[in-house]
């Protein structure tokens, strides 16, 4: 098996390696930073969580970041392929091939609710944004956002939302649309052209919006204070989980995405470096978010724990009543907008190019084909919310018990798949794949690459295997916390 040859049977390559560098980050920056990461360092009481959080990143994450896209590059083609051209030139098993099709199976069920999600997103880019621009021609630019409407018709508008089945399904097709036309458009004219332009943006906004709050609040220090003071009895079995299963989320690992992109990187791209860039980039993303949006979430007394309403509810709330908030929301929901949209078009790439290796389909087939199927998936997610609101997928399962559509298939991609998936990746390259293979893809050598060594063959495959198995089984560790 030749595995020297640059690029894949599905398209193009990076240009370069900072159009590497700028897709995988915009693949890593998402939602997950942005709605996932603060919602749940809020839940779980912010420092114990985050610190946990930052070390599973260091001492997890980043080697399956490294491991993940060299197995993407040395394998060449789309995730399934990539693997079984490794474990084939290792001499190993074919079947090791599932691990491509478990991440890339992940990815886009992730696909299918992270746009119904990104749909809320732009349904508050639109409503920010009316807002804003009536604030503007009534001559007040600098008023609060929503003015004139109660505490309880801010908040009510995401039951109206939720409420209104026609709208979520419309605004989710306008987001699968989009993101099915940059796959579609290809992986240069597409995916790097879209990271080049929304990337930029996205931070420019993120440090307007994080220099506002630090300016405008007085709360800076408590946000401070609550991210990083570790109040370790917070720490749960079912938060640790949590927490790992954010970072793996976050670093877009176990979802086919890293694995995919890789596979473009051309051969004199040093991938240590560059995976660690991916990694930090991505982690800093979500200390930001957090120091973001917890200083106005405390400005105006609302709870930090508020849960996935946090963004859309307490935020546009503390917008109301800031000087400037008008225009600061619409900032707010436009970068995020951006942010996950880079993000959906690395999981939407990861199932599209294995449609178009396996079945040899032209790119915007392939891509409109997934997308199509994704989109469907997203439509029962979004009924979840009002038609069948009843339903509990998995409410068998103690763990699913309380979990509507979406936040069953959200729980169990990220709390069961990509750990799964985290955990093969780091047996496989860590036992299984070539080592000359290995180290010359990572282009580390002596202590660097021993360290990294161990961390993938030996720290990620035990504690992802551990908080895999407390996680679904709670119970294994204290009792209490089985209920
Ligand atoms: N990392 C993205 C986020 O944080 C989500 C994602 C997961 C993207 C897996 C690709 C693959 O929003």
């Amino acid at each position: 098996m030749a595995l020297t040859q640059a690029g894949t049977t599905s398209g193009d390559g990076w240009s370069s390696r900072t159009a590497f560098i700028l897709a995988a980050v915009g693949a890593a920056v998402g939602l997950g930073n942005i709605w996932r990461f603060p919602t749940l360092a809020g839940e779980n009481g912010g420092g114990a969580f985050i610190l946990v959080y930052i070390g599973f990143v260091i001492l997890l994450g980043l080697p399956l970041v490294l491991s993940e896209i060299l197995l993407g590059r040395a394998g060449g083609e789309d995730a399934i392929g990539s693997v079984r051209n490794v474990a084939a030139h290792s001499k190993r098993s074919e079947a090791w091939k599932g691990i491509g099709a478990l991440q890339i199976t992940a990815g886009f069920l992730i696909l299918s609710f992270y746009s119904v999600v990104a749909g809320w997103v732009i349904n508050y880019v639109f409503a920010s944004g009316g807002d804003f621009l009536g604030a503007l021609f009534s001559g007040e630019p600098f008023a609060g956002a929503f003015a004139g409407e109660s505490q309880e018709e801010i908040t009510g508008r995401m039951g109206e939302l939720f409420a209104n089945p026609a709208l979520l399904i419309g605004l989710h097709a306008v987001f699968m649309a989009a993101t099915v036309w940059i796959v579609a458009s290809g992986v240069g004219d597409g995916i790097e052209k879209a990271a080049k332009w929304l990337m930029p943006a996205f931070f420019v906004l993120l440090v307007i919006v994080t220099l506002y709050g630090a300016i405008v609040t007085d709360e800076f220090g408590d946000a401070v204070a609550f991210m990083f003071t570790p109040d370790f009895s917070a720490l749960n079995p079912t938060a640790l989980n949590e927490a790992l299963g954010q970072a793996l989320f976050s670093l877009s690992l176990a979802a086919g995405g890293l694995l995919t992109y890789g596979a473009y990187v051309s051969r004199d791209v040093n991938l240590a470096p560059t995976a660690t860039m991916i990694a930090f980039a991505d982690t800093g993303v979500a200390m930001l978010a957090g120091l973001m949006i917890f200083p106005i979430v405390f400005s105006v007394g609302l709870d930090p724990a508020a849960g996935p309403a946090l963004i859309f509810q307490s935020l546009p709330i503390a917008f109301n009543q800031m000087p400037a908030g008008s225009l600061i929301g619409f900032v707010f929901f436009t970068l995020i907008f951006f942010a996950a949209l880079t993000s959906s078009i690395s999981l939407l790439e990861g199932p599209t190019a294995w449609v178009i290796d396996r079945f040899r389909f032209r790119r915007p087939v392939a891509a409109i084909l997934v997308g199509g199927v994704a989109f469907a998936i997203g439509v029962v997610c979004a009924l979840g919310y009002n038609v069948l609101s009843e339903v509990r997928p998995l409410g068998f399962w103690d763990i699913f018990a309380d979990s509507d559509i979406l936040d069953t298939l959200d729980g169990f991609t990220g709390k069961i798949m990509l750990p799964l998936g985290a955990f093969l990746v780091a047996v496989f390259v860590g036992w299984f794949a070539d080592r000359r293979l290995v180290q010359q893809q990572t282009g580390l050598s002596g202590g660097m690459f021993m360290l990294w060594r161990f961390l993938v063959a030996f720290v990620c495959p035990i504690a992802v295997g551990l908080v895999l198995l407390f996680g679904l089984f709670p119970g294994l560790i204290t009792p209490a916390a089985a209920g």
